[in-house]
């Protein structure tokens, strides 16, 4: 089978190691010189990756059969459409379908409109004044957000990073003088909890869910400091997180079954993997966004531990036909991102860092490269996220160690890690908070 692969991060080197797993022979387009991206690949063109002409000229070239586009960007300019209409199969959605990421406001209105359980009070604006007005009728805390694509970095949460009223408005502000995201601003309902990450393979109509997982969008240890796109994750052994219940898991299965049927009622049959964002509260699972993608790096806590065939899944999604079991491994992992120094601010690039694949994987772990580039035969980081180094073990503590083990083998001189992630201390901070706010009770 060959296949294209779209964008060079952590979460495309996940795939691409899954897809080599299940016997796929690769292409890859990417904006970088993800090494092991190219280690996998038959072939790989350098270009943006929104370049759908490009990509799909590439695609013909190489007789591609099946597609899997990992980031937003590609899927916001149509990509996955114009593949299609080559005669490409996609695992991946449709620019209509992936409005669900790329417009906030569509995904909160599709819920309303189809009456889906867990939703939040919100309201999207144009201009600066009616926001305003808006904010002063609510009685509670809200989360101010672009309502276009931000890479994960546009969201301001009340009480945490804005603490009144002009610190609200000022941001309102800052979205509109700087059309932040394009598309205005959406203000929504603060939800209080512990969040959760639940990722599904979709067909159009069946879903088969991956392991929960918990992302630390935070820059910094004890999750103070600016969003990110994330830091880390973790998944359990169970597949559950120590603080979410079964049924509570199923609750969220519901959430996104419905917005699965909810979008091909409305004409946009959603094909690729799903990721949902949740907020465990005290009303049960509360949904904080959808992406019309893998998570990342969720996408690399399941996809080394995923056991049917990435390639199979990836067909039967494409195809409409995912009617089997899909099935992973019974084990914890951990995932740590080193970044360079400054990420979330600033970041330090252009810097060397390097990789000893061997020492990483005798230490239980696996390294995916991620916004790395080859500059003069030498891997040098970007701006974003540089490699994503996870350890895989029978439980959460044991990955954890092995992942430290294993960063011991990644080398740069301006990079940074919060190693708190997926420690004993900060899992038991989300299980002590989760049982605060359920009263005691599990
Ligand atoms: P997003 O980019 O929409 O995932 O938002 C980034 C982060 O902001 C989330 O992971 C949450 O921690 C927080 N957040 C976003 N929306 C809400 C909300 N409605 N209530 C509480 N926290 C939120
Ligand atoms: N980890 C969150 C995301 O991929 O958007």
């Amino acid at each position: 089978m060959r296949v294209l692969t779209v964008g060079g991060g952590g979460r495309e080197h996940a795939a691409v190691e899954a897809f080599h797993r299940s016997g796929a022979e690769i292409y890859a387009v990417m904006k970088n010189a993800n090494p092991g991206i190219i280690k996998r690949s038959k072939g790989y063109k350098l270009t943006d990756e929104k370049n759908v002409q490009a990509v799909c000229e590439y695609a013909k070239e190489c007789n591609i059969e099946l597609a899997f586009v990992g980031p937003e960007a590609p899927l916001e300019v149509g990509l996955v459409d114009a593949l299609e209409a080559i005669g490409i199969k996609c695992a991946s959605p449709t620019k209509a379908a992936a409005r669900i990421e790329t417009s906030k406001t569509f995904m909160r209105e599709l819920l309303k409109k189809h009456r889906i359980k867990g939703n939040l009070g919100f309201a999207s604006f144009d201009n600066a004044k009616d926001t305003e007005a808006y904010i002063k009728t609510l009685k509670y805390d809200i989360v101010v957000k672009p309502v276009g694509l931000t890479g994960g970095k546009g969201v301001k949460v009340q009480g945490e990073h804005l603490h009144s009223h002009d610190d609200i408005m000022r941001y309102v502000h800052e979205i509109f003088d700087n059309n932040i995201g394009g598309a205005g601003v959406i203000i929504e309902e603060k939800a209080v909890g512990e969040e959760f990450t639940q990722m599904v393979f979709c067909d159009g109509t069946n879903i088969r869910p991956m392991p929960l997982v918990q992302d630390h969008k935070r820059a910094y240890e004890g999750d103070v400091g600016p969003n990110t796109g994330g830091m880390g994750s973790y998944s359990d052994a169970d597949h559950l997180l120590p603080f979410v219940t079964g049924s509570e898991r199923i609750e969220g299965h519901k959430i996104i079954q419905r917005i699965v049927n909810a979008l091909r009622k409305d004409g946009c049959v959603y094909r690729g993997p799903m990721f949902g964002q949740f907020m465990l509260t005290t009303e049960g699972p509360k949904l904080i966004e959808i992406n019309a993608r893998f998570g990342d790096p969720e996408a690399m806590n399941v996809l080394p531990i995923l056991r049917t065939s990435f390639t199979d899944v990836c067909l039967a999604m494409a195809a409409g036909t995912l009617k089997f079991d899909v099935e992973f491994e019974k084990k914890a992992t951990v995932c740590k991102y080193v970044v360079p120094e400054g990420y979330g601010v600033k970041s330090k690039a252009g810097l060397p860092i390097s990789v000893d694949e061997a020492g990483v994987k005798n230490s239980g772990a696996v390294a995916y490269f991620a916004n790395v580039d080859i500059v003069d035969d030498k891997l040098v980081t970007g701006t974003s996220r540089s490699v994503g180094v996870v350890g895989i073990a029978d439980g959460i503590e044991w990955a954890e160690g092995n992942c430290e083990r294993a960063l011991n083998y990644v080398k740069g001189d301006a990079i940074f890690v919060r190693h708190d992630i997926g420690k004993r201390e900060l899992v038991q901070k989300r299980v002590d908070h989760m049982n605060k706010i359920r009263g005691g009770k599990k």
